[in-house]
């Protein structure tokens, strides 16, 4: 088993470039079987998460072409629309292929992808969408199968937003007869950059990224060249990492414009930054505790809350970071109290962060994907050796992290047991 090992302590310096950013590379993988034609994606990462979503759409009988970060996928020779279930299994976001396979070849069987350490994950909201485009529903237990000779646009009011949710009725109401409309959809940048690339492939969508959005079916669509958009997680997370190792790194290639809310929070916090166009430079900054609240976009986002924790735990006074979005997120805090951080759990959605602390190394396993980018931090600010075993979880989102930190003077290597 590989695991990271990290010697703290030591100030970072240079320049790190954003990758394209997972989340909005899963779903355009998904739109890909929207249509016979082949599709190029550019500046995609090479992570565990787009591995598992390709070898899903080879599985189902799609070509794929890697070029350095480009993907070309050439759907015409899908012949199935069930996918493999012991692969779809391996990624809990394998759910966004439901739709886009429903809507091109009338059926689909997945596996129910259950819930995960963050919180319960369930799927009803994707159902009853399914469900209101036409789709009959038969459910297997451990799967599930969806069938419609036709679909057929309808109002979809989420009673919650959700990301996924939203772009899967997105996706699946471009090829319905007629005009669907989602009220209540998700309004994260990644929804209108997928809108956008469907909408040249001939697709009718407005309002993609705001609150409501309107399909008008079409009956069939091409593809075309998708330009991947820099990972706002990612991006953020380092210069969370700068500025809680105390340290001047310049995030290059990255869309300041994608974190408004908590580039503002990180200022009010003390943050010394300087924000260009398409870069962040992080300085030496007195922070002091803080509130925040996770949101849906253009809220705090849940995924960097983890990063801020540890931030938090670096700033002196109080910080109530209140994770409103997941139910399991923030049981890493114990992870950070063993190093020396004084957190108290309030109930399973609220934790108080008492700062500054000293951090010392400690042996770590990383519970999920922004959790583990959050121990990294923790690791790079202890004083000794930290190792974060379960690296997997990490890498699912990280591209070649550990060379990239490397080369901004992290002392943080890859070892095996
Ligand atoms: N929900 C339901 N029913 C559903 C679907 C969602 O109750 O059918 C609930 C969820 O349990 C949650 C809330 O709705 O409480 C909102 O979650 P959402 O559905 O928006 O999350 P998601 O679409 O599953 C995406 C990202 C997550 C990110 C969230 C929130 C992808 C592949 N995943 O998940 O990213 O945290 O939006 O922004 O886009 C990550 O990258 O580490 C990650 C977890």
């Amino acid at each position: 088993m590989e695991k990271y090992k990290i010697i703290g302590s030591h100030p970072l310096s240079g320049e790190i470039k954003v990758s394209g950013a997972k989340n909005a590379a899963l779903k355009i993988l998904a739109a890909s079987v929207l249509s016979k034609d082949t599709c190029q994606i550019n500046n995609i990462p090479q992570i565990e998460d787009i591995k598992r979503m390709t070898e899903i759409l080879e599985s189902l009988g799609a070509k794929l072409l890697w070029h350095d970060s480009t993907l070309t996928i050439d759907p015409s020779g899908i012949t199935k629309s069930i996918p493999d279930q012991q692969l779809i299994k391996k990624l809990r976001s394998s759910i966004v292929l439901a739709g886009p396979l429903l809507a091109r070849f009338g059926e689909v069987t997945m596996s129910h992808p259950g819930g995960c350490i963050i919180g319960k994950r369930p799927i009803d909201l994707f159902l009853s969408g399914f469900k209101a485009l036409g789709a009959e529903i038969f459910d297997h237990g451990e799967s599930f199968t969806l069938k419609a000779k036709k679909l057929t646009g309808a109002k979809i009011v989420l009673p919650k937003v959700s990301v996924t949710v939203t772009e899967s009725l997105m996706m699946t109401a471009c090829l319905a007869q007629g005009t669907t409309t989602i009220i209540n959809s998700a309004m994260e940048p990644e929804i209108p950059a997928l809108a956008q690339y469907l909408n040249k492939c001939g697709a009718k969508i407005t309002g993609a990224g705001t609150p409501q959005i309107i399909i008008e079916g079409v009956d069939g669509l091409s593809a075309g060249i998708y330009e991947l958009m820099p990972d706002r997680i990612e991006a953020c997370s380092f210069v969370m990492m700068g500025l809680a190792t105390g340290s001047k790194i310049k995030v290059t290639d990255c869309r300041p414009e994608h974190l408004e809310t908590v580039l503002a929070i990180l200022k009010n916090a003390g943050a010394d930054l300087e924000i260009g166009p398409d870069y962040i430079t992080t300085k030496t900054s007195y922070l002091r505790g803080t509130e925040i609240q996770t949101h849906e976009y253009p809220g705090f986002p849940t995924d960097l809350q983890a990063p801020f924790t540890v931030l938090m735990t670096q700033a002196n006074g109080r910080s109530l970071i209140h994770e409103t979005i997941f139910d399991g997120r923030l049981f890493y805090t114990d992870k950070l109290n063993a190093m020396g951080a004084d957190i108290i759990m309030c109930d399973p959605h609220r934790v108080i962060v008492s700062g500054k602390t000293k951090l010392n190394g400690k042996k770590l396993e990383s519970p999920d994907l922004r959790a583990g980018m959050a121990l990294i931090i923790a690791g790079l600010c202890a004083e000794g050796e930290t190792t974060i075993d379960n690296i997997y979880q990490i890498e699912r989102g990280y591209e070649n992290i550990v060379p990239r930190l490397r080369a901004i003077g992290a002392k943080i290597e890859k070892i095996k047991d």
